[in-house]
């Protein structure tokens, strides 16, 4: 039992729980719920990264460019299948928007896809000097395009989409849960 509930059969035998999505979909805290509700470690993608290498993605992003990023992004997916505890992994918007990483996240467990609407994601990340893919001019603009072309490889990666505007995380993370019977 964890948290006073019952972790179902097919969750435990599915292994990893992987949240994807754009970013500002609530990736971070729809997981925190989850790993608080179902006692599972969190692993953050972008924290893991930066804790490795020992400067936050934007440094990465403009020392090194964003293929290094992606080259990073790919170790560490390949690293987390050799991970034997059930962990809840929340995966840095455009890891799933790498078609060469389509497989590769599908074999770890679940993967769920927290959609939000671009005007949803505009709101939150209105005052975000944090995420190079959207820094500069025309955050609306850039956000419409990135969303439209992501899409489609967000929706292959998936094995449950779930529209996240009008819900908290914790509602969220219970929704995932029901799914996941
Ligand atoms: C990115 C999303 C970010 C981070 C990096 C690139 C993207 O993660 O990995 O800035 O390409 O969408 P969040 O989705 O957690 O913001």
């Amino acid at each position: 039992m964890y948290g006073g509930h019952r972790e179902t059969a097919e969750m435990r035998t599915n292994r990893h729980l992987i949240l994807i999505g754009f970013m500002g979909c609530g990736k971070s805290s729809v997981s925190a719920a989850l790993a608080k509700r179902l006692n599972r470690r969190l692993v953050d993608t972008d924290a893991r990264i930066e804790a490795e290498q020992g400067c936050s993605v934007s440094r990465i992003f403009e020392e090194h460019g964003e293929a290094f990023f992606r080259e990073l992004e790919r170790g560490l997916l390949a690293r987390l299948g050799a991970e034997t505890e059930p962990l809840i992994i929340s995966a840095g918007g455009g890891l799933a928007a790498q078609p060469q990483n389509t497989e590769p996240l599908r074999a770890l467990g679940t993967v769920i896809y927290l959609r939000v609407q671009p005007q949803t994601a505009l709101a939150r990340l209105a005052g975000d000097t944090t995420r190079p893919l959207l820094q500069g001019k025309d955050k609306e603009e850039k956000i419409r395009a990135l969303l439209a072309a992501r899409e489609p490889l967000y929706m292959a990666a998936a094995d449950i989409c779930i529209d996240t505007d009008a819900f908290t995380p914790k509602e969220l993370a219970e929704q995932i849960i029901a799914r996941c019977r």
